[in-house]
């Protein structure tokens, strides 16, 4: 592991920001920060890189003790690199001042460097002289990303770098910024509030609330097979449903369905992603559209079923959606996944 952190606590004033936060980084890999807004996320950032004191824990980066209450190595000798939420550019330096900002004084090559950490982040060379007011906030962007690449850092911490970008520069931002870390075997954490960013970027997701860390796993372990209902609709939308569950089957709203845990029995709560549900002419289970709604690359289906209280949410390609009135069948594909039997109940 590269950086583990063990219960780690911090308070300010009345406010748990963070409450016995367990997390561990492998070295190289990329992990993604989500959860709700006032979760903790940037918190957990800043106590990794020294801007804040945790109240209790210990934090370890490649076998350096970083805090444990009695070490505390200060921000500039832990060899982490930053980028937070306000990107924080000096106004009065120019582009290229910012970004040398983090080489050594005495570096050969200077500015040689520098136009190559800008020319890696996709910032073009007559951008150095500019001040950073004189660039977009994507551009801003990229001049902090540079900035902390510049020190060489063990560690990269990202708190929403791209959210300044519309949804293509994003993707190929967040290609380059991967790409770029990866070449330098560079361990990452980013915090995003953007399911998909989490889920495409990551080797490793961690879903926060109330200063918990909720779970931490693959992207598919979270998406497929979330501990409690709270992580599963925090990445992506979910359809949850009451079952009698046996055998590996659970009988519910849809009739029976595959189970992906054979071990697990009784009433449970079950869940499927919507893309699971499809509009098919035979499909066993019937029920009546509600509403269509277009979102371009799909539309979203809300589907009426007789022996359910709630509309169910679907998608389906937006090419030739059914109309609202209609009965259509429908087909449930591949498996569902069981909610512990604790966590299903409380969510
Ligand atoms: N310096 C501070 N003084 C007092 N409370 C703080 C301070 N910094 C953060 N908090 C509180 O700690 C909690 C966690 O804040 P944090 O900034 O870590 O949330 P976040 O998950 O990054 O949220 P967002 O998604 O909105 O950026 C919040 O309730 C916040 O108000
Ligand atoms: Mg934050």
């Amino acid at each position: 592991m590269s950086l583990v952190l063990r219960g780690v606590d911090k308070r300010y004033g009345a406010v748990t920001a963070l409450d016995s936060v367990d997390l561990e980084v492998a070295r190289g890999s990329r992990t993604a920060v989500v959860g709700p807004s006032g979760s903790g996320k940037t918190t957990l950032l800043r106590v990794v890189a020294g801007f804040d004191r945790p109240d209790d824990g210990r934090i370890v980066l490649d076998g350096t003790v970083l805090h444990d209450g009695i070490q505390h190595l200060p921000t500039h000798r832990r060899g982490v690199g930053v980028v937070m939420q306000d990107g924080a550019l000096f106004p009065h330096l120019t582009v290229g001042e910012n970004i040398g900002f983090g080489l050594p004084r005495e570096t050969p090559d200077r500015a040689r460097r520098i136009a190559t950490l800008a020319e890696q982040v996709g910032l073009d060379a007559s951008m150095l002289p500019r001040r950073p007011d004189a660039l977009s906030g994507g551009q801003q962007q990229r001049v902090a990303l540079a900035r902390a690449l510049a020190r060489q850092p063990r560690l990269m911490l990202l708190d929403e770098p791209f959210s300044a970008l519309d949804t293509a520069l994003r993707a190929s931002t967040r290609q380059m910024v991967a790409d770029v870390l990866g070449a330098a075997g560079i361990t990452t954490v980013l915090v995003t509030h953007d399911q998909a960013e989490a889920l495409s970027f990551a080797d490793q997701v961690a879903v926060m609330a109330g200063g918990r860390l909720l779970q931490a796993g693959t992207p598919r372990e979270l998406y497929f097979h979330p501990r409690a209902p709270l992580v599963a609709r925090f990445l992506g939308d979910a359809v949850i449903l009451s079952a009698t569950v046996a055998d590996g089957v659970a009988r519910c709203a849809l009739g029976a369905v595959p189970v992906s845990d054979r071990a697990a029995r009784g009433q449970r709560q079950i869940m499927l992603r919507p893309e699971q549900l499809v509009v098919a002419e035979g499909g066993a289970v019937r029920g009546v559209v509600e509403q269509v709604a277009f979102n371009g690359p799909f539309c979203s289906i809300a589907l009426r079923l007789p022996a359910h209280p709630e509309p169910l949410a679907l998608r389906q390609s937006a090419l030739a959606p059914p109309a609202p009135g209609t009965e259509v069948g429908l087909s449930v594909q591949g498996v569902a996944h069981v909610f512990a039997a604790e966590a299903g109940a409380a969510g």
